[in-house]
């Protein structure tokens, strides 16, 4: 696969660059709450910027229903990014239009220009190969004939999206700094990791990590689970789970998880019950066996935290995903905090999968530099662990 370091070689003075990031950050109103995944964003930019290319930066924001909504415009991003890299960044009002024509032909060598949310465009997630192709051949054409596209988004590779994958077809595309540097990351953790490999995975529904789960196990030594899911764990394993989250569907897979892999899999032995779901609940620690009827589990408790640290201090290779409970609330994020730290406080190759267990890292203050690595991509990383093809690097390898 070709790289943002091959590109810079071939020279990319006064010419312009397409960069698909990922920029999808959490907001509150117009306030960024993390910039994680704008910081990760800037070597790469940075790069092509210092070597005098014309840098066009294409990103997401939320899920938008395909058509412009203020709601999820990048201006807040364009304003962090500016400040990150100390210099101007555009905004253009749109993606393909004519406020995207006029803002890239504005830019001059080493400038950086951001266009509007590609969600605001129906065809960039369409299902339809000609419609995303439309649009890629679109984006291609606002960039023009010598350009390059350099994938860094690495939180959208498993995205089959105009954007990510179509657009990669029409220009010579070159993998970023990031996109590299996470991919072989996971393929650490996929090849002959170091042992005993222990992963934590949260998150509320067990659903969406079932299929991970079963593509972990046989490769794992420990899987432990927290978060909202647990208590369908713990439900399949015969236990009243009160109010708590419940994923009655999934009871008879996870039952047949535990029947298999039983001596891997490890369930809280406590919890942090709330009389309601709120940051002001009323909370008590309760075993994980003895939920009260009307109340439900929002953390995992003392007993957990303390078991779950012994296996991850023993670790040599532990990868995360997920927080332990609803950290938001600052009475239920003792769980995710005590399972950070045990992992900072390790020796091991550590990986944290993205998303919210990221975010977590960041909102309770933990050392970002006490993990070996901080993925931008929750789905992309766990579909690489669970083996399944990610379209924005297949593109770029030659699948074409
Ligand atoms: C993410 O937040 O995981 C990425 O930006 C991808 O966003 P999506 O799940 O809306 O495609």
């Amino acid at each position: 696969m070709k790289n943002l370091d091959d590109l810079l070689s071939e020279g990319v003075r006064g010419r312009r660059v397409l960069v698909r990031a990922d920029l999808n950050v959490p907001l509150d109103g117009e306030k960024i709450t993390d910039d994680g995944r704008v910081r990760a964003s800037l070597p790469t930019i940075r790069k092509l910027s210092d070597a005098g290319a014309r840098v066009v930066v294409t990103a997401h924001l939320g899920r938008p229903k395909g058509e412009p909504d203020p709601k999820f415009s990048l201006a807040p991003v364009a304003g962090r990014l500016g400040e990150l890299l100390g210099a101007d960044v555009a905004l253009a009002a749109d993606l393909v239009g004519d406020s995207a024509k006029s803002v890239v032909a504005g830019l001059t060598d080493g400038s950086v220009a951001l266009l509007e949310n590609v969600r605001f465009d129906a065809r960039e997630t369409s299902k339809d190969d000609a419609e995303r192709g439309a649009l890629a051949d679109e984006l291609a054409a606002l960039v023009g004939p010598d350009a390059a596209f350099v994938s860094d988004g690495f939180g959208v590779v498993h995205r089959k999206q105009a954007s990510v994958y179509d657009v990669a077809k029409r220009l010579p595309a070159y993998a970023g700094g990031l996109v590299l540097a996470e991919v072989e990351v996971l393929r650490t953790l996929t090849g002959d990791p170091k042992r005993p490999y222990a992963v934590v995975l949260g998150g509320s529904k067990v659903s969406d990590k079932l299929g991970v789960i079963q593509a972990l196990l046989p490769k794992v030594d420990k899987l432990l689970i927290g978060g909202g899911m647990a208590y369908t764990f713990l439900a399949a394993q015969g236990h009243n789970v009160g109010t708590s989250l419940l994923q009655e569907d999934q009871i008879e897979s996870t039952k047949q998880l535990l029947a298999e892999h039983g001596d891997k899999l490890v369930l809280p032995v406590d919890v942090v019950v709330a009389d309601r779901f709120a940051a002001e609940a009323e909370r008590r620690v309760v075993a994980a066996d003895a939920i009260p009827a009307d109340w439900m589990g929002l953390d995992i408790g003392p007993r957990s935290v303390e078991l779950f640290a012994g296996i991850l201090r023993e670790a040599r290779t532990v990868f995360w995903n997920g927080p332990a409970g609803v950290f938001e609330f600052p009475a239920f994020a003792d769980g995710t905090r005590g399972v950070a730290q045990a992992i900072v406080d390790s020796d091991a190759f550590s990986v944290v999968g993205g998303g919210d267990s990221a975010a977590a890292v960041r909102t309770l203050g933990l050392p970002e530099d006490g993990f070996s690595h901080i993925s931008t991509g929750g789905g992309a990383s766990l579909e690489y662990l669970e083996g399944k093809d990610l379209p924005g690097v297949a593109v770029l390898e030659g699948e074409r």
